[in-house]
């Protein structure tokens, strides 16, 4: 694991990636087999799920969920307390305010649902 920034009380599971100028701060979980991409930054109290992918340049602002099979693209937002569900797609840029159902697939700012995945 190659790994910058983290703070103190971050848990990484196994086979867990994060690249190159992330941020993870305090009390966040990364479950198994989640790439965390160059320049994400993963704010407080924030529960990333096992096999997600968090794109380049991603924001989690803090009491954020994100479920497992996740996959957020680049430079995705989410606001403080949102839960992307489990397989939800988050396109490119978006501003995420709302919680992302499971299976869902969303874009756009503010983020609106496009339909399943
Ligand atoms: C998720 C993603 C692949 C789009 O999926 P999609 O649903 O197949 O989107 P489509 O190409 O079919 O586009 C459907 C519509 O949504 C729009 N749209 C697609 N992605 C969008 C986005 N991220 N933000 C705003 N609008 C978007 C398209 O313009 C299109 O609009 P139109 O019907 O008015 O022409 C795309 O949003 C994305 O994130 N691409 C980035 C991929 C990438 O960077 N990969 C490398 C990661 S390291």
């Amino acid at each position: 694991m190659k790994s910058r920034g983290i703070w103190w009380r971050a848990t990484l599971c196994a086979c867990v990636l994060v690249a190159a100028g992330c941020h993870l701060t305090t009390n966040v979980e990364v479950g198994a087999h989640t790439h965390v991409n160059v320049a994400c930054s993963v704010h407080h109290d924030t529960v990333v799920g096992e096999l997600v992918t968090l794109s380049p340049g991603v924001l989690l602002n803090g009491d954020v969920v994100v479920e497992d099979h996740a996959w957020l693209g680049p430079g995705v937002i989410v606001g403080r307390g949102v839960r992307i569900g489990r397989g939800a797609v988050v396109g490119a840029g978006a501003v995420v305010l709302h919680d992302v159902p499971a299976g869902a697939r969303a874009h756009g700012v503010p983020a609106r649902i496009q339909g399943a995945r």
